[in-house]
């Protein structure tokens, strides 16, 4: 067993889909191990992304995760990070699978619904940026 980190974006909280999600992910034998309602501070937003920040979409990226609210959680499953990244589908929601919650749930490349973490290390370094070890279970 081990874990992911994700967040519902805020086009999904504002479209109504965190239920939906939500569901998706406990039906696929997620645990969820934390879980927080948020909103990501500008400072925030650009110190999670900063692996992007010479991207060209990276002030649209922060922009975008800072203007409402998110939900965050740690989620555990054996072989959590590449299940995860397979249950949301590819990054650009025209291109994702059938099924897959963004091809679902997202709008656009940019407002694409969740977040799923790359890899163990990164799941580890992403979860802890959000939860204290007395708000994971
Ligand atoms: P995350 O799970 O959110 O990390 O997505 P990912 O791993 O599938 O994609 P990646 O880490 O490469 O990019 C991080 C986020 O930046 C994406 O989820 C998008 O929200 C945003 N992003 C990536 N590429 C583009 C792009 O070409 N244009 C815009 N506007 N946003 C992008
Ligand atoms: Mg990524």
């Amino acid at each position: 067993t081990n874990r992911t980190f994700t967040m519902i974006k805020p086009d999904a909280v504002e479209n109504g889909h965190i239920g939906g999600i939500l569901d998706k992910i406990t039906a696929a034998g997620f645990k969820i191990v934390a879980m927080k309602y948020t909103q990501l501070s500008k400072r925030d937003a650009e110190a999670f992304y900063a692996v992007h920040k010479e991207r060209p979409f990276f002030a649209d990226l922060v922009t975008f995760m800072t203007r409402g609210p998110i939900v965050s959680a740690i989620l555990e499953k054996e072989n959590a990070v590449e299940d995860f990244r397979a249950l949301i589908g590819a990054t650009n929601p025209a291109e994702a699978a059938e099924g897959t919650i963004r091809k679902m749930f997202a709008t656009s490349i940019g407002e694409n619904a969740v977040h799923g973490s790359d890899s163990d290390e990164n799941a580890a370094i992403e979860g802890s940026f959000h939860f204290s070890g007395r708000e994971i279970y």
